[in-house]
């Protein structure tokens, strides 16, 4: 099981945040990035964070720590926005915290610091629990004493919110154009070669064990175990499908990698030098 803390403040509403997630205060003296068990889409989002996230750290990617928020109804009766009331409301009982990370930098003012290994690994990851939710418009990264970590893992696995067209998306494409690491000449082919091998069915099989059965959505209210193991079925089903899916990655990687590089030979020169020399021209 995750750790379980009890919230005892609610601090503010983090309204960068789409599924307003809140800052909250614990019993155990830590702060928490709060997602709500109300919010928009459902409790699967959670059991994404969770899957997601432990699978992540389980890789040895860095993700802040996950805990389990017991909150009680009357936690936000003093915020004034009527919203948040009702979500906090709504919200009582578990719910999902990450490790709140003052003062961390945005990713966007570091992407250069992210390294080609660590890069691939990312991409890697992301496209084999389809995570939309890397783009360089919303990169889900920060930057804290240095690292990078990655957060909001609520996106990935799409599948868990339509379980009938969940074999469809095991060979599916992923759409690595938009990526916020697609510039950052990731080494996605060191990332299958190393991480590959270390997602096992008994390593799954641990990672679902640590999702409440309260954030299990499975078709006709099946039992826990069972959607459990639709999980891992569906994860190693996505493992084994890399022919579909990685050579397309790794091409995009290579593409994106490409639009970066320096501009070619001679076309900044200014116009008085006249056009440049045919190639493999010296101009020394
Ligand atoms: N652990 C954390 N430490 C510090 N800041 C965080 C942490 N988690 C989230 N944040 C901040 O809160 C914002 C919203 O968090 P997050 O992206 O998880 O929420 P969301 O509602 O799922 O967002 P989205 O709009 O991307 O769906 C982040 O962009 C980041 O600025
Ligand atoms: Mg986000």
């Amino acid at each position: 099981m995750l750790a379980a803390v009890t919230a005892t403040r609610y601090v503010l509403p983090l309204r960068e945040g789409g599924s307003l997630p809140g800052l909250v205060e614990a019993d155990d003296l830590g702060t928490y990035v709060v997602k709500w068990r109300a919010a928009g889409q459902g409790v699967p989002v959670l059991a994404a964070e969770v899957v997601c996230g432990e699978l992540a750290r389980a890789l040895a990617l860095p993700v802040p720590a996950l805990v389990t928020v017991d909150v009680a109804p009357d936690l936000a009766v003093g915020e004034p926005d009527q919203e948040v009331q009702e979500l906090l409301r709504h919200s009582a009982g578990t719910n999902l915290g990450m490790d709140y990370l003052p003062g961390a930098l945005d990713f966007s003012a570091h992407s250069a610091d992210v390294d080609p290994e660590l890069a691939g690994r990312v991409l890697w990851f992301d496209a084999l629990v389809g995570n939309v939710d890397r783009s360089w418009r919303n990169p889900n990264m920060l930057f804290w004493h240095g690292r990078l970590q990655l957060i909001d893992h609520g996106a990935a696995l799409t599948f868990h919110h339509h379980w009938p067209g969940a074999a469809a998306a095991v060979a599916r494409p992923y759409d690595a154009a938009q990526h916020a690491l697609v510039e950052s000449h990731p080494d996605v082919a060191a990332a299958d070669a190393a991480l590959g091998p270390l997602v096992t069915r008994p390593l799954l099989e641990r990672v679902l064990e640590l999702v409440p059965d309260a954030w299990l959505r499975g078709p006709e209210e099946e039992p826990a175990a069972t959607t459990r193991e639709r999980y891992v079925v569906q994860l190693l089903a996505r493992l084994d499908a890399r022919p579909a899916w990685l050579p397309a990655l790794v091409r995009a990687a290579a593409d994106g990698s490409r639009g970066r590089s320096p501009a070619p030979r001679g076309q900044n020169r200014p116009g008085w030098l006249g056009p440049p020399p045919p190639p493999g021209v010296s101009q020394r």
